[in-house]
């Protein structure tokens, strides 16, 4: 093959990679670019399908009862609502409110403490913790190896059908980073489709002066730590990033969440100890503790009137995406978990 041939496979194979990445990942003008390296594992339709199906199935628990989606749900922004603290296998109750699972690609730490540095390494978490999901890879592997649906998925992502850890791994955030939310109504706004009322538009002028150093649009987190003023439950006794460096400097430093689609993920904070928005506020306006570590942009407290108050929540429901919550093709892949045993041999859609 000469020069000039090559360099025309190399462009047209490079363009079919895009064509098949920017299908599955296409942020708007308006993210900033993603912190997570696509390079090293370039989304593919048939790894995030794997990714997806895996997500969903109980298989990688140890006793086949709990999924990621058992405390991720679709319908709750892939957080756990209604228990404060998560729930894995036994019932057995964790210690952490689980996070809504959204513009994962973005996010330069995992967990609310920031223990785990790389999305593609996170999933080996709560498939061994204890409380969990309480498995060994070594064990999912081997089970997944039995399954007939596995294989030939794995064999058609990643050319082999022999299951290893790594590829589980690497499919599960394949799946993840595809869960991009940019359709709420700030979204149609930036893009020039709607308008915000002038209730939002006065909501949005508070946000921006007291909430946006932390939550700044447009992903209303900058996924670095800060101590918002919580005081320490005495029970649970979290002191968040501390307990990863062991560094004063981190006490009471927790990943600050982002806001899209917070009214399907409640509760809210790392412990899920707040059920209602209107608490969240009362916090930031009356009951912000202080602390060496507290931010400084909290040191004086939040002042908002009641009136202000209604008008900032009434900006932060433009920050819902219904779109991304009932989004068909992140869904429970019914085609796929059903009916594990016909399955195997379905090439049909997933539904
Ligand atoms: C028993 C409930 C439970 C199960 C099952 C579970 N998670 Fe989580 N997940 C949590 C909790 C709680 C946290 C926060 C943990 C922490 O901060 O220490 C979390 C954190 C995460 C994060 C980090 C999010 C962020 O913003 O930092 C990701 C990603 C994630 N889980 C993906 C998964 C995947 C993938 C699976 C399945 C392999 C899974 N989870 C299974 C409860 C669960
Ligand atoms: C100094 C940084 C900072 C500022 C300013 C700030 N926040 Fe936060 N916010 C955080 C951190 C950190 C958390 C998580 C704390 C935790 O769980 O321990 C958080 C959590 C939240 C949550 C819970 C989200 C969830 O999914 O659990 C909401 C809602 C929220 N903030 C809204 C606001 C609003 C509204 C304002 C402005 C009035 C604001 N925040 C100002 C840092 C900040």
């Amino acid at each position: 093959m000469n020069k000039k041939m090559a360099m025309m496979c190399c462009c047209m194979v490079f363009a079919v990679a895009c064509r098949t990445m920017s299908h599955l990942f296409s942020p708007p003008s308006y993210f900033p670019p993603p912190h997570y390296d696509f390079k090293q594992n370039p989304l593919d339709k048939d790894k995030v399908l794997l990714g997806r199906i895996l997500f969903y199935d109980p298989i990688l628990s140890q006793d086949n009862t709990i999924s990621c989606a058992s405390c991720h749900s679709p319908y709750n922004s892939f957080a756990h609502t209604d228990h404060a603290l998560s729930h894995g296998i036994g019932d057995k109750i964790g210690t952490r409110n689980a996070p809504a699972l959204l513009n994962l690609a973005w996010h330069e730490r995992f967990m609310w403490d920031g223990a785990i540095h790389h999305l593609d390494m996170q999933a080996l978490a709560p498939i061994t913790h204890p409380l969990e999901m309480a498995e060994s890879m070594p064990n999912v592997v081997k089970k997944l190896e039995k399954e007939a649906l596995y294989p030939p998925l794995f064999k058609k992502a990643f050319g082999d059908s022999t299951v290893t850890g790594e590829n589980l791994l690497k499919a599960l955030a394949q799946f993840q980073l595809t869960l991009v939310s940019n359709q709420a109504k700030f979204d149609s706004v930036m893009r020039k489709q709607s308008h915000f009322t002038e209730q939002e538009q006065h909501g949005y002028v508070l946000f921006d002066q007291h909430c946006s150093t932390c939550h700044p649009p447009p992903l209303f987190s900058t996924y670095q730590f800060a101590n918002n003023g919580l005081p320490l439950d005495t029970v649970l006794k979290d002191y968040g990033k501390m307990k990863i460096t062991q560094n004063h400097a981190d006490s009471l430093l927790f990943k600050i969440p982002t806001l899209r689609n917070w009214e399907y993920t409640a509760p809210y904070m790392h412990d899920g100890r707040f059920q209602k928005i209107q608490q969240v506020l009362q916090h930031y306006t009356k009951n912000i503790q202080k602390s060496a570590t507290l931010s400084k942009e909290l040191q004086n407290g939040v002042v908002l009137s009641a009136n202000e108050k209604i008008d900032l929540i009434a900006f932060l429901l433009t920050l819902n995406d219904r779109h991304f919550v009932f989004n068909p093709a992140v869904a429970f892949p019914k085609t796929y978990l059903l009916d594990k045993k016909n399955s195997s041999s379905s090439n049909g859609e997933v539904q």
